[in-house]
C-alpha cells in the first residue's frame, strides 16, 4: 500500500475570522480520509503561536493552550517538518517531525489568507492547498482587487479609495468629495479583512463620517462603494488551477439589511441567513456569473480554489463582481463545499481535489530553474 500523505490542516490564526477558521477545520479534519492521510493538527493561536495537539480544535476553541507543544515552520525546504519547540530549565531544545507533504491551511482573512502563511509555505518548500501569494493577496485586498477586475472589463461598482492618513488629515473635506461623488446610499469597508468586520451601510454624511472612522480602526485604506440598489447576493464555487471548473451558483438571503457579521454567524433558526441552492436566476444570469466567476479567478492568478461573490440589482438587473474568497467558509453546510454537493462533488472529493491541485501546482512551480546558467 502506498505511504499515506502527512497533511498538516492549519487552522486559528491572527484574526477576526478565527472561530469561524477553527470550525471549517474541525469539519475538513473530520472528513478526511484516513487510508489515505495522515493528518497532523495545527493551530496557531490569536497571538500567533503555533501548536500541535492531538485536539488543537478543542484546545484552541477552550482558549487553553499553554500544554500543547509548540511548534514552528522553518523556511527551508531540506527541513519540512514541524519543529518542536520545548523549554526546560531555561535551555531551548528543539526536534524535528516527519516532513509534511501538504499542509491546508484553513485559515480566514489576516495572516492566513492574505498570502501571508502562503508566503511561509513557499519558502519552507512544502505544497499548499488554494491560492498562491499574490492570488491570496489581491483576493483579500478589496481596492487592488477591483483596480485587477477593471483592468479585466470585468463588471464592479463604482468605489472610492481613501489612506486613513488622508481621512486623518482632512475628514470634512472626504466625506464631501465621496458624498458628491457616490451619493448614498454607500458601504464604507476597511480594504483588507473578511466577515463584514468594520463595514456599514450608510444614508447620509453623519454616517459616512461614523462608517470611515470605523473602517479606519482596522485597516490603513479604506474603500467607499455606491450600495447596489436592491442587491441580491449570487455565489459560485471555483475549483482548479490552470483549467479551473465552477459550480451551480447559489443566493444568500440575508437575515438583515445587508450580509452583516451578525446575519453570518450569530442569527440561528428561523432568523438565520438563508442559502438557497441552487440560485433562483435565469439561465442566462446563471451562464454570465459562472463565465465572470473564471475570469475573475484567472485575473488574479488564483489557483486552488475560490468562491466567487456578486452582487446583482433586482432594480436594473446588472450584475456586479464583488469579491473572491480564496479560503472561503468550510463547514459542511458553508457555501462553498455546498455548491458543489449541487454540482455532484461530495466534500470528502473535494478535500481529495484540493490536495491533488496543491501537489500539481507544486510540482509545476518546481519546473521553473531559480538559477541563471551562464552558457560556456
Ligand atoms: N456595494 C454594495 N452594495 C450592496 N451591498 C453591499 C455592497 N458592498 C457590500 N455589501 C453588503 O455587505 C456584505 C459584506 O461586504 P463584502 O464586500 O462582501 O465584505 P466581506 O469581505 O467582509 O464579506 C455583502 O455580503 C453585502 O451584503
Ligand atoms: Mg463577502
Amino acid at each position: 500500500m502506498a505511504r499515506r500523505l502527512r497533511v498538516g490542516v492549519v487552522c486559528g490564526g491572527r484574526s477576526g475570522e478565527h472561530e469561524v477558521s477553527v470550525a471549517s477545520a474541525r469539519s475538513v479534519m473530520a472528513a478526511m480520509d484516513r487510508d489515505k492521510y495522515e493528518v497532523v493538527p495545527i493551530g496557531i493561536t490569536k497571538e500567533g503561536c503555533w501548536i500541535t495537539a492531538a485536539d488543537v480544535v478543542k484546545a484552541l476553541a477552550a482558549g487553553q493552550t499553554e500544554n500543547s507543544q509548540q511548534v514552528a515552520l522553518l523556511a527551508d525546504p531540506r527541513r519540512t517538518g514541524l519543529v518542536r519547540l520545548d523549554d526546560r530549565e531555561g535551555t531551548a531544545e528543539t526536534s524535528i517531525e516527519a516532513g509534511l507533504d501538504v499542509v491546508f491551511p484553513v485559515l480566514h482573512g489576516t495572516f492566513g489568507e492574505d498570502g501571508t502563511v502562503q508566503g511561509l509555505l513557499e519558502l519552507a518548500g512544502i505544497p499548499y492547498v488554494g491560492a498562491g501569494v499574490l492570488g491570496s493577496a489581491v483576493g483579500m485586498d478589496k481596492a487592488v482587487f477591483k483596480d485587477v477586475m477593471q483592468a479585466h472589463g470585468l463588471p464592479i461598482v463604482d468605489h472610492v479609495v481613501i489612506k486613513r492618513k488622508e481621512w486623518d488629515a482632512s475628514p470634512e473635506r472626504i466625506v464631501e468629495d465621496v458624498a458628491s461623488s457616490l451619493g448614498f446610499p454607500v458601504f464604507t469597508k476597511p480594504a483588507n479583512l473578511g466577515s463584514s468586520v468594520g463595514i456599514c451601510k450608510c444614508q447620509d454624511r453623519a454616517s459616512l463620517a461614523d462608517g470611515l472612522a470605523e473602517a479606519a480602526r482596522y485597516d490603513r485604506k479604506l474603500i467607499v462603494e455606491a450600495a447596489v440598489p436592491a442587491a441580491r447576493e449570487i455565489e459560485v464555487s471555483v475549483l482548479g488551477n490552470d483549467d479551473p471548473i465552477v459550480s451551480v451558483p447559489g443566493e444568500v438571503v440575508p437575515s438583515r439589511e445587508f450580509y452583516s457579521y451578525e446575519a453570518k454567524y450569530l442569527d440561528e433558526g428561523d432568523d438565520a441567513s438563508r442559502l438557497l441552492i441552487p440560485a433562483p436566476i435565469s439561465s442566462t444570469l446563471t451562464g454570465l456569473v459562472r463565465e465572470l466567476a473564471i475570469k475573475a479567478y484567472l485575473a488574479i492568478d488564483c489557483s486552488g480554489m475560490a468562491r466567487a461573490d456578486f452582487l446583482l440589482s433586482s432594480e436594473t438587473d446588472e450584475l456586479y463582481v464583488n469579491e473572491l474568497n480564496t479560503i472561503p467558509g468550510f463547514t459542511s453546510i458553508s457555501m462553498y463545499p455546498k455548491l458543489w454537493e449541487a454540482s455532484g462533488m461530495t466534500y470528502r472529493e473535494l478535500i481529495d481535489r484540493l490536495i491533488g491541485l496543491a501537489l500539481e501546482r507544486h510540482r509545476d512551480r518546481e519546473r521553473c530553474e531559480t538559477a541563471y546558467q551562464v552558457a560556456r
